[in-house]
């Protein structure tokens, strides 16, 4: 008996290949983090965060909460590739790529956002500004003033920002609800494929708060991939954001994970029984 070498059809290999990608695509998460330890950077480096796995698939929305201190904002600003922190162990893979040793840049091209805890002011860079030169260097989209002012006119009104705004400096005098819904317009505008949100919610009047609910959603709407991580202190984000999941972090670790029924349980505890586990 003869063996005849197998061959594949052109047209069979594309099959295959459109086949791997669907694969890839629906098996991979968008966002996952393995075993991640992180440190602060200096004379005096400190482990903050003590081994931290977390998955986040595409469309999804993740709340961490956590008391002061656990780790939350260092995380964030860990995801983001600030200079601050050191990975020293474990893995960020965005769309199954290991970004551990990506710069910010790199992050926020690839489409990472990050609404800030305390945002910053940029005093002599108006709103408006800072947006033409983030989208250009998010997506390389260069808009005239104009353009770009029409395009964030209708993000604005959502948001129920006066239009004088965008040509206010950034951030600069701003209260610490304006600065926050100036936040969630950056993310509007900069259309991210994961956006991760430090305590949007804290020092809003509740309000403003459903209006930051509202406006997540409403990217959301537009952008049904978009992944969520949402930190925060307080039950009523978590009800205008209805999170697939929601994860408590204490003392730099993930100490449990579930859904609503968590929020509840923390409402009536508190940390208290987590972080006796933990050990604090
Ligand atoms: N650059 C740094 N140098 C030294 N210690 C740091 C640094 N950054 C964070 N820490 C410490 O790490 C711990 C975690 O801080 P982090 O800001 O991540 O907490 P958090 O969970 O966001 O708290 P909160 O709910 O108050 O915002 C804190 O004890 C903090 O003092
Ligand atoms: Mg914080």
């Amino acid at each position: 008996m003869t063996t005849r070498p197998r061959t594949i059809s052109p047209t069979r290999v594309v099959l295959i290949v459109d086949d791997l990608t669907t694969i890839r695509s629906v098996s991979t998460p968008l966002f996952e983090l393995r075993d991640l330890h992180v440190s602060t950077t200096g004379d005096n480096p400190t482990e903050i965060l003590r081994g931290v796995d977390l998955v986040i698939g595409e469309g999804e929305v993740h709340a961490l909460m956590g008391p002061n201190g656990s780790g939350k904002s260092t995380l964030a600003t860990t995801l983001l590739g600030s200079p601050e922190y050191a990975v020293t162990s474990g893995q960020i893979l965005f769309r199954g790529d290991d970004i551990t040793d990506w710069g910010a840049d790199e992050r926020g091209k690839a489409g990472m956002f990050l609404a800030f805890q305390y945002p910053q002011e940029f005093a002599g860079v108006s709103v408006l500004n800072f947006l033409r030169q983030a989208l250009s260097a998010r997506k390389g989209i260069d808009l005239s003033m104009l353009e770009l002012r029409l395009a964030i006119m209708e993000w604005m009104e959502r948001l129920e920002m006066d239009p004088a705004f965008a040509d206010r400096y950034l951030n600069e005098g701003f209260s610490g609800g304006e600065k926050k819904r100036n936040e969630i317009l950056q993310m509007a505008i900069l259309e991210p494929e994961f956006a991760i949100l430090d305590e949007t919610d804290s020092g809003l009047d509740v309000d403003a708060l459903r209006l930051v609910g509202k406006g997540v959603r409403s990217v959301r709407a537009e952008r049904p991939q978009l992944g969520v991580l949402a930190i925060t202190h307080y039950r009523r984000l978590l009800d205008e954001l209805q999170p697939d999941v929601i994860h408590v972090l204490i003392n730099g670790r993930i100490v449990d994970s579930g859904g609503p029924e968590i929020a509840e349980r923390l409402e009536a505890e508190g940390y208290e029984a987590y972080e006796a586990r933990a050990g604090r």
